[in-house]
């Protein structure tokens, strides 16, 4: 199954504090935006919560990285370092265990919808540090008035099993992000480690 979400922003949705403040940065990390978008999650990032870190910023759509060297330029944002790459391939412009926390919001379900999210793992072990996490913000598998179709959805224990089947831990997860719905909200965050 496609699933098209090219230029689809998370910012008009959920509160990018919301999400920073709960992945535990200490301020010096290398960090990646993978499936980065506008890169409104990095920039953010480095402005309020990385003062002495740096933040790798990856999509495989050039319009967006475009516009986020224009950003970058223009905002003189040395720290950042915005990269046209698929994800599901191999990152040559990042050297082995160069990240320690590699983040992903909205962006897991379509590798659902491809079918290839073992292989993202696969490539991002490689650049990913001992010790490193990858942490995921998703829609919540409930049906919602926005987002992807209920079927690509991933359920939090379903991604654990995925990421347990690789040698990661989950470590984290909150079930309580993102919009107020009837009696649940839109999103969780889920944060795994590698064992
Ligand atoms: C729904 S958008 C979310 C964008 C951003 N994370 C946000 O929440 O605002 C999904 C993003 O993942 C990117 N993407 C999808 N597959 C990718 C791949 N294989 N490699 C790199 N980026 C990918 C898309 O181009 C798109 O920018």
């Amino acid at each position: 199954m496609e699933h098209k979400h090219h230029a689809k922003s998370s910012i008009n949705f959920l509160n990018s504090d919301e999400i920073l403040e709960k992945l535990d940065l200490n301020g010096d990390e290398v960090f990646m935006d993978a499936g980065c978008g506008d890169g409104h999650i990095a920039i953010k990032a480095l402005k309020d919560y990385l003062p002495d870190g740096m933040a790798y910023a990856v999509d495989n759509y050039d319009i967006s990285i475009n516009e986020l060297e224009e950003y970058k330029q223009e905002n003189g944002l040395e720290n950042l370092i915005n990269i046209l790459a698929d994800i599901t391939q191999d990152i040559p412009q990042i050297e082995d265990d160069a990240i320690d926390m590699i983040f992903m919001l909205n962006v897991v379900h379509g590798f659902k919808a491809a079918g290839n999210m073992d292989d993202v793992i696969e490539k991002l072990l490689r650049i990913l540090k001992t010790d490193g996490k990858i942490a995921i913000v998703e829609f919540r598998p409930i049906e919602w008035t926005f987002g992807p179709p209920l079927e690509i959805k991933y359920a939090p224990d379903e991604l654990e099993e995925i990421f347990n089947n690789h040698g990661f831990k989950k470590v984290y997860l909150n079930e309580d992000l993102g919009q107020e719905g009837l009696e649940e909200k839109s999103h969780y965050l889920i944060i795994f480690e590698k064992e």
